[in-house]
């Protein structure tokens, strides 16, 4: 609408009498929203992102026609060992990197054109934390939250509130530039969520963690599934996922290689856990490369 009313004025001032001047942009058509009452919050179909290369060196080929779909309220480990393409197609997903082919849909709208409507339903918890060292945590909070256009109370609200349950309530006072690494993750981890998103993409979200402050963040991401939001979620905690997620994809050099239930896939190549069956398929650890 902003866009519409943008070009109304400028028209205006202008002095330009033909409407047909006036402009929608492709995200504002209602047949932009491909498909607004499927049940998936996210659908990959033969998604590619080929990064070319300086000459004499070869192509990377970082996601490799992979095609999978995530149902609303469902929390979705992606896994596969450094390198496997994660991070690349959560960028692609987000709207920060444009596919070489393929199409990605979230929650009825295509990536391509329907960025403006995506924004606004998801939450990004990026894997290297994006903080202003000279903010104090809560401050970079209400700026996040002011970015998302909420109002004062309501950031006040959810900011306590999320500060609370990841217990940052005390450091959230100082200025992040005296945070841990596992501290910075929280807060970037409050941020992505600050607005109540829909769907969260959460690339790494626990690195760094010492062992009871992840337990604690999974503790909470699996409380998020109490509201019915769906989470996009990328670790090398195996373990972990395997325990927390309704199902995984795995990936390994841009290829997807399995996607079920963690338990039906373990039964499916009878061995003890997630980290096994990806070495029953590949041969190698999915922890290998860290
Ligand atoms: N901007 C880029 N230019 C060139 N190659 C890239 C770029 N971004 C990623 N790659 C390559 O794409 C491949 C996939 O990278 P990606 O970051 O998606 O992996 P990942 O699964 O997230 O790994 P990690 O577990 O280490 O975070 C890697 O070979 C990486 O070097
Ligand atoms: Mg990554």
């Amino acid at each position: 609408m902003f866009y519409i009313d943008l070009n109304v004025k400028l028209c205006k001032t202008k002095q330009v009498n033909k409407m047909s001047e006036i402009k929608t942009k492709e995200y504002e058509k209602p047949e932009n929203i491909i498909n607004p009452n499927s049940k998936f919050s996210i659908e990959v179909d033969n998604l590619r992102k080929v990064f070319n290369a300086k000459k004499g060196y070869d192509d990377v080929i970082a996601v490799d026609d992979v095609s999978f779909k995530v149902k609303s309220g469902e929390i979705f480990g992606f896994l596969g060992p450094n390198g496997a393409g994660k991070t690349t197609t959560i960028n692609i997903l987000i709207g920060l990197l444009k596919a070489t082919s393929g199409t990605a849909i979230i929650n009825g709208y295509d990536v391509q054109d329907g960025l403006y409507h995506i924004k606004q339903l998801i939450g990004v918890c990026p894997q290297e934390p994006a903080i202003f060292k000279f903010l104090t945590g809560k401050e970079m909070i209400e700026l996040f939250g002011g970015l998302h256009s909420m109002n004062k109370a309501e950031i006040k609200e959810r900011t306590n509130k999320l500060l609370d349950i990841l217990n940052l309530s005390n450091a959230s006072k100082r200025k992040t530039k005296g945070y841990s690494g596992g501290m910075l993750r929280q807060l970037n981890l409050i941020i992505a969520l600050i607005h109540d998103p829909k769907i969260a993409f959460l690339d790494e979200p626990t690195v760094g963690m010492d062992p009871r402050v992840r337990r604690a963040t999974w503790e909470f991401i699996r409380s998020l599934k109490k509201t019915n939001k769906t989470i996009f979620l990328t670790t090398h905690y195996i373990e972990e996922a395997e325990k927390l997620c309704d199902r995984v994809a795995i990936i390994d050099y841009g290829k997807l290689i399995e996607i079920g239930n963690p338990k039906e896939l373990i039964e499916k190549y009878s061995v003890n856990n997630l980290e096994e069956v990806f070495m029953k398929i590949t041969g190698r650890r999915i922890m290998e490369g860290m």
